[in-house]
């Protein structure tokens, strides 16, 4: 099994040191993209991870703010990459090809389960994964996520956490049924949950709840990995239409499973320098700590996102006043909605929003359970 061997972290400039993940993921000399976004996962430029046997690069994106770490790797046809042990839980997302992944207490043993493009699984911490691509001619793609920043910066020893033997694997939970289908269960406020290791098609799951307060007809679902600190959710609303702005905390690393739209991120007070961010499948993008973000369907069918969400803690909703974190459409700047149907025009589509829903704060979509359309 191969070793993350001490690789050295230096923690000697005090307040002027580079963090120790910073530290640790520019030792594997791979590349580290930076930004706001990335247009296409699919095509982002990688490179030569020789500890790992794969094609990888880093993601580093504004909003990203050392609370978690995303990574790219594909792994060519008919490979297998080498066992790693974790020490944290991360999620994986398929963005391209296909493949079988076997998680256990150790290399080769443990449960075996196959995945396909936009699968989405967790790895629990201190597990053994191997991952294979089960393709003889087309590349797997996989988008990665976890809190390994903030881990590192507690215990800047990145022994600590790979391949570490100490590390017991049968803390984790690995129960019967983990890796088969996840399921919905009732959850609270009357919201369905979406809970399970194993997500097999993250595009095609309709089981999706209204989202009444964040407009345009859309609908949600709150993912849950068993025993794990981490959790998503994914959003899906209607073809041309877009949501209210809102804003929260850093670390929600957002990746798109199907549609066509954009989505616009701004600081308070910079309302003139609008960040706008294209989406389609495999586009990535973080919205910055506090920064506004607006997001806008301007295709033919419905739009999805699904976010990776920080800890509970970061999801910034620390102030009293949560109004204000939100913006309705009855107080939001004109050049929004006109941007809106430029767009659409372009594309020879015109707005699905209903004009009474910049008259009224409370206009409510009508979904389909009620009679309506959405
Ligand atoms: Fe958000």
């Amino acid at each position: 099994m191969p070793l993350a061997t001490k690789i050295p972290i230096d923690l000697s400039g005090g307040l002027q040191s580079v963090s120790s993940h910073n530290q640790w993921m520019e030792h594997w000399k791979l590349p580290i993209h930076t930004g706001y976004y990335i247009e296409d996962l699919r095509t982002m430029n990688l490179g030569w991870w020789e500890e790992r046997k794969c094609q990888a690069a880093f993601l580093q994106l504004s909003g990203q703010e050392g609370v978690c770490e995303s990574r790219v790797v594909e792994i060519a046809p008919g490979e297998s990459l080498p066992p790693v042990k974790f020490g944290l839980d991360e999620i994986v997302y398929v963005l391209q090809g296909q493949g079988v992944t076997t998680v256990g207490a150790s290399a080769g043993s443990g449960k075996t389960f196959e995945w396909q493009v936009r699968s989405m699984f967790l790895i629990p911490a201190n597990t053994t994964h191997t991952i294979s691509n089960v393709s003889g001619t087309t590349p797997a793609r996989l988008l990665t996520y976890n809190f390994l920043p903030m881990a590192m910066a507690a215990i800047p020893d990145p022994d600590f956490f790979f391949n570490n033997p100490i590390l017991d694997p049968n803390a984790a939970v690995l129960g019967d049924d983990r890796f088969s289908q996840a399921k919905a269960v009732p959850g609270a406020r009357g919201r369905s949950s979406w809970v399970g290791n194993f997500f097999p098609d993250m595009a095609a799951w309709d089981r999706l709840d209204p989202l009444r307060e964040r407009g345009a007809g859309g609908r949600s679902v709150s993912v849950e990995f068993p025993n794990s600190p981490h959790h998503c959710h994914m959003s899906v609303f209607p073809s041309r239409t877009y949501k209210r702005a809102h804003r929260h905390g850093p670390g929600f690393v957002i990746v798109i499973p199907g549609g066509e739209g954009f989505s616009v991120m701004w600081q308070e007070g910079q309302e003139d320098n609008k960040v706008y961010v294209p989406w389609h499948e495999a586009s990535c993008f973080v919205p910055p700590n506090k920064w506004f973000h607006q997001h806008f369907n301007v295709g033919a069918n419905h739009g999805r996102y699904l976010a990776f969400h920080p800890p509970i803690a970061f999801s910034g909703f620390e102030r009293v006043d949560r109004a204000s974190d939100e913006i309705p459409y009855t107080e939001e700047d004109p050049a929004i909605r006109a941007r809106f149907a430029e767009e659409l025009g372009k594309r020879g589509l015109t707005p699905a929003m209903p004009d009474e829903a910049y008259k009224n704060p409370n206009y409510e979509w009508v979904y389909k359970e009620e009679g309506g359309a959405n």
